[in-house]
Formats: C-alpha cells, structure tokens, sequence
C-alpha cells in the first residue's frame, strides 16, 4: 500500500496494548505471526519513522521503532535505554501498537515504559506449566499500571492435546487469584502461537471454545481509552510569541476536549479566561480534543508559562506540593530518600524530596515489606513533597495527568516513574510564621554579609585546619563567625548518622538547614565537611540566597590524604577495617564549578585560608 492510499483512508482507531510473558511462553511467536499474518506497516510510516530515527533514534540506522509511541518524549530526550520494542501493524479494522517487553530481570522497568499508554494487556501462560509467579508479577504490574482489559493467552495448547479440562483449570486459577486486581474484563482464548490456532481465526482443534479468535477480539473489543471524555487537560509546552500581536499556548491535549469559546482556569494560580482560537498546523479549529497538538489563544492577557496547565473550569485537578504515590524504580542506583530529585509532571519539572518509604510491594506476591531504598525495578508506596505546588489528578482517575517520572539532578538520568494515588494535607496544619526581626536587620547591627563558605574535599585533605586559620582571620578582623566541622557535629545533632549514601544526605541536609538558620541570625558560616555528593552541596546552595553560598574545593590527590593519614583511618579502611571510606570504597564527586578550587600541595595552611578571604573581599562578602 502507498502512502497517499493510506492516508485517503478514514482514519481507523488504534489500540495500544502490552505482551507479558517469557520467550519460553512463546511470545516472540505470538507476535511473529500477528505481525506477520496481519500486518501492513505503511510506507509512509516507515519512511518518516526512519528520519525521525536518524534524528533521535538510538538503533543506528536501523528503524527505532519505539520513535512510533510519542507518550515516551521525555525518556527519549533522557537518552534512557529501555528494552521494548514497539511493532505497528494493522488490519481493515482497526490498527495496533504493540510493545513487546522482554520477560528477563529487568522486567519492571520496561514494562513501565511499555505500558505507559496501553490500554490492554496479553498475558501469555504455557498451558502446561498453568499459572506462575511472573503471571502474578505481570498482572500486578499491569493493574498498577491502569491496564483495565487483559487477555489471558492459555498458548501451547497443542501440547496438552487441545485438552479442555487443562484450559479450564488455568482459567479458574487465573480468576480466584486476579479477583483481588482491578480489571474491567479478562478474557481467556486457548491458543496455539506455534500453528495459529485460534490466533488468526478460529481453530477447528478446539470446538469446545465458543469464544473470538485472538485478532478477532483484539479487533473487536471495547477497550479505547475515554481519554477524550475525561475534563479537559492542557499542559503547556511553550509560549508560542512570534510577534507582539500574536500570543499562544502550544502543547499537546492530555485529556477532554475544548471549543473556541470555551471557559478554561490556569490550573495553579486559578486565573479563569476564555479559549479565542484553537490554532493547528492546518488552520483554525472550532474544536481539539485529546492527542492533538494545537496553540490556544486566551482572551486575556495572563502570566502563562512552560509547565502551567490550563484546565477545565467546572473540574479541575488537584493543586497540592504533597502527594501520595506508587513509585517504580529504573535505575541501578537505588533510591536515596533524604536526596532531592527532579519530577517531571506533564511539562512541569519541581524539585522533589521523599518524605516517607511507606513499604515496597514484593510484585511476586504482592506482600508489603519495609525497607528504607528501593532498587532497580523495585516497586514502593511513597509520600512526596514538591518545592511548588503542582497540578494532577489521581492515577486511576487520568493516566495522562496523574503520573510523573523522576529524575536524577545531576545525571539527568530517569531514574523512576510514579503515579499518584492522592494528593496529601499533611502540611496544612503548618504556617510560617512571620518574624518582625529578619535576616537583613541582623546582619546590618554586625556590619557584614551573611554567607556560607562550604569546604569540602576527602577526609585529610586539610579542611579542618584551613577552615580555623579561616575563622581565625575573620574573628580577629572582627566578623561574626560559626565554623561547622563534619567530626563535631556527628558527636551532637548528628549522633545517629554513619557513612552508607543515605547517611551522608541527611549529615549534609541538617547541617545546610543549620548553616542556613545561622546566617539567618547574620553569621558567616564556614563548613568543613566532605559532602562528598554534587547533589546535597546543590542543596545547599539553593537554600541560600543566590551568591552566598561560597564552594572550596579543597583539592589535595587521595595519595597524599592517605601519606599524612592525621587519624589512621586510611591504613584501617585499606585493612578492611572501616567501610564506605571515602576515596577507598566509597565516591567524592569533586566541584565542577566551584567559587575557589584550592589545590593544597606545596602551599600552607595560612596561604590558603589567605587566598579565601581575598575571594571573599572580591565577592564583596567582606567589606
Ligand atoms: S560526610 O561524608 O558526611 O560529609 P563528614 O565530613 O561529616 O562526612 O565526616 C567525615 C569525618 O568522619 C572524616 O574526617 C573522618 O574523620 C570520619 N570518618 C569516619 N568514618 C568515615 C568514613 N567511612 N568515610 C569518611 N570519613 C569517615
């Protein structure tokens, strides 16, 4: 078929579904012969996909085809490496897209991904071995995942000689077990991958089973997403201003519908307008609904940016910087709780931080355990709190606005995705309360500029000794001081920590609250501490205002930390004797921009601490 054909053609609608299970199962079979008995992959298609390949892709020359399913934008601008493989085809009645996901370990992740958009799911069992632990696994996850429509796809069949017992034994299995799971219907067909019964058409080998064949049903069944009936979403991707006269939202629809003319609320600040226009590649519209990319331009002239999302006014989501969600880890670095990370929502990215690890499900068996982490592919129950409010709705009641994923500051890796089970109140009970003595008349009665000078650097690398030549200097020219230093605290406020990854975070996220409340009181605050993490000295940074948070890299090589050893404990922690020592079996992520880099070798302590307090002066925090 040519392209000009295909697209003469009405437009059919599209089913997205998943395929769960092993090879063993015989789903790479399954497939082959759906695609291969059925398909028609438009050259069109093909052609703009492999252009678009070259462009994003990450196959090489090969056709990407996961470029087919524009929900995985994000992912894809990540670079993140997902093991699923997107197949089109279509048939006279309907066209498909399916992702077929490797049944092996890392099983979650890329069923997540997977997922995302799918609307039903084909769960593959070998008749017989019956149901198994990873039908459970699969099953669960499709159900956190949203899916409503399964497929239970009894395959081999030819290999318990067509028996009807057998097959109606699995389904009974399948049923008492999946009451627990929210579906809206589960199908069961006896198949055989292998010889096409019952895939294609029906098999004359199973006169026992009255139901549709596996195309046939998958034709047929009623599973479209209503994303289209549910309110009206609109993140905001860009401002659209090519000129002064011309002003417009350009995104793609979430969800709903919206007419020119049309009442909408600028979801976070609550701002109500007026749709003008409804403006698309191919002209004005009177109406858009749900996948179309279009500009909207407002009667009114509002503060409108990237991430705001415009809204139905009669039905608007939730607007809340505390939620509840299922989280599903994708990155072999586990989850660190205390640390801050990115959320993506939508077009929206806020700083978010875990405020509790309720328990992680085991998706073999859908037990709860506690745990304080969670790893690569894992699964938990979480409470977070965004820097901002944000716009959603629950999980289950829009998948398009109720689901996030999270990423690592730093790497810009995703390292997780969520969905939001309901937003939290917690924090309401709590307010500021404003005090009639600030920061600034504080520090105006001392004479100077509050700041954070923050050294870090490996453990005897001279931290302690620069930071009190520091202090000194500035003591006796008659600055108001406090000198933070990592051995001290952890006597005191810091007792309870030790050195693993999540320890270190939370060492480093008090003492920046702490060194924030002091220069609060008008102190300059000197911190000698490793905080051996780019992410929590960022922190940091960000709690204070811009250009008073001072990094000093003190750089001296690890070789020569361990020469001096001032308190034995690079011999102990190269005997084995104390783990996570920095350097030796645990990381420092030197500054990449630090405000001074102080390379300490052949220079002494008073040179160093002279060349801060010369960038100090030079950045005007000394006057
Ligand atoms: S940080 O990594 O959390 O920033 P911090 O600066 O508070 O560390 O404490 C570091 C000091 O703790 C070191 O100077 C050293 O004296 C001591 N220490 C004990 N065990 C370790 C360890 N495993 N790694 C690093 N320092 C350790």
């Amino acid at each position: 078929m040519t392209g000009t054909l295909a697209r003469a053609e009405p437009a059919k609608d599209l089913l997205h579904f998943i395929t769960c299970g092993s090879v063993d199962d015989g789903k790479s079979t399954l497939i082959g012969r759906l695609l291969h008995d059925s398909s028609l992959v438009f050259d069109d298609q093909l052609r703009a996909l492999a252009r678009d390949s070259q462009k994003h892709g990450t196959t090489g020359d090969e056709i990407d085809f996961a470029l087919l399913v524009d929900g995985l934008e994000a992912e894809r601008e990540q670079g993140i490496t997902i093991d699923v493989a997107y197949r089109f085809f279509t048939t006279p009645r309907r066209s498909f897209i399916v992702a077929d996901t490797p049944g092996h370990e890392q099983y979650t992740r890329n069923m997540a991904t997977g997922a995302s958009k799918a609307s039903l799911a084909v769960i593959l069992i070998d008749a017989r071995k019956g149901v198994l632990v990873q039908t459970r696994r699969h099953s669960l996850i499709c159900s956190m995942l949203g899916i409503r429509h399964i497929v239970l796809a009894i395959n081999k069949i030819d290999l318990v000689d067509f028996a009807r017992p057998v097959y109606e034994h699995i389904v009974q299995d399948y049923l008492a077990f999946a009451k627990e799971l929210d579906f809206a219907s589960i199908v069961p067909i006896p198949l055989s991958a292998r010889y096409g019964d019952n895939v294609i058409g029906r098999s004359e080998r199973t006169p026992w089973y009255s139901g549709l064949a596996l195309l046939d049903y998958l034709e047929a069944v009623d599973a479209a997403s209503e994303i289209t009936e549910l309110p009206f979403r609109f993140p905001v991707q860009w401002v659209n201003r090519p000129n002064l006269d011309f002003r417009g939202y350009s995104g793609t629809i979430a969800s709903g519908r919206v007419r020119s003319g049309d009442p909408v609320v600028v979801a976070v600040s609550g701002y109500v307008t007026r749709v003008r226009e409804i403006v698309t590649a191919d002209g004005l519209r009177e109406m858009a609904e749900a996948g179309d990319a279009v500009t909207l331009t407002l009667t009114d002239e509002l503060d409108i940016s990237r991430g705001d999302m415009l809204v139905s006014p009669t039905d608007r989501p939730e607007v809340n910087d505390q939620f509840a969600a299922e989280v599903i880890w994708m990155s072999d670095h586990p989850l660190v709780s205390g640390r801050s990370y990115l959320a993506r929502i939508g077009t929206r990215t806020v700083p978010i931080n875990f405020t509790a690890l309720k328990y992680k499900i085991d998706v073999n068996s859908g037990k709860h355990l506690a745990t304080s982490t969670l790893e690569l592919n894992e699964i938990g129950v979480c409470n977070l709190a965004a820097a901002a409010p944000m716009a959603f709705d629950a999980y289950a009641t829009n998948r398009a606005t109720g689901c996030f994923i999270i990423i690592d500051r730093f790497s810009n890796e995703t390292v997780g995705a969520g969905m939001i089970t309901f937003g939290l109140r917690r924090g309401s009970n709590l307010h500021w309360q404003p005090l009639l003595v600030g920061r600034e008349q504080r520090a105006v009665i001392k004479h100077q500029t509050p700041a954070v000078v923050w050294m870090t650097g490996l453990s005897g690398a001279g931290k302690s000794t620069i930071a009190n030549n520091l202090e000194q200097r500035l003591s006796t020219a008659g600055y108001h001081t406090m000198l933070l230093d990592g051995d001290n605290v952890r006597h005191g406020l810091n007792r309870d920590l030790g050195f693993t990854e999540a320890d270190r975070v939370e060492n480093i996220r008090r003492v920046g609250e702490v060194a924030k409340l002091m220069t609060e009181a008008g102190l300059i605050v000197i911190c000698s501490f490793i905080s051996p993490y780019r992410a929590e000295r960022e922190m940091v940074r960000e709690l204070v205002p811009q250009g008073t948070f001072l990094e000093v890299f003190i750089d001296t090589p690890i070789e020569e930390c361990a020469r001096r050893d001032p308190k034995g404990l690079y011999s102990k922690a190269k005997a084995g004797k104390i783990k996570n020592f920095t350097g030796i079996d645990a990381p420092y992520e030197p500054p990449e921009h630090p405000e001074l880099h102080l390379t300490t070798i052949g220079r002494e302590p008073d040179q160093l601490a002279q060349l801060i307090v010369d960038m100090l002066a030079a950045r005007k925090i000394l006057h």
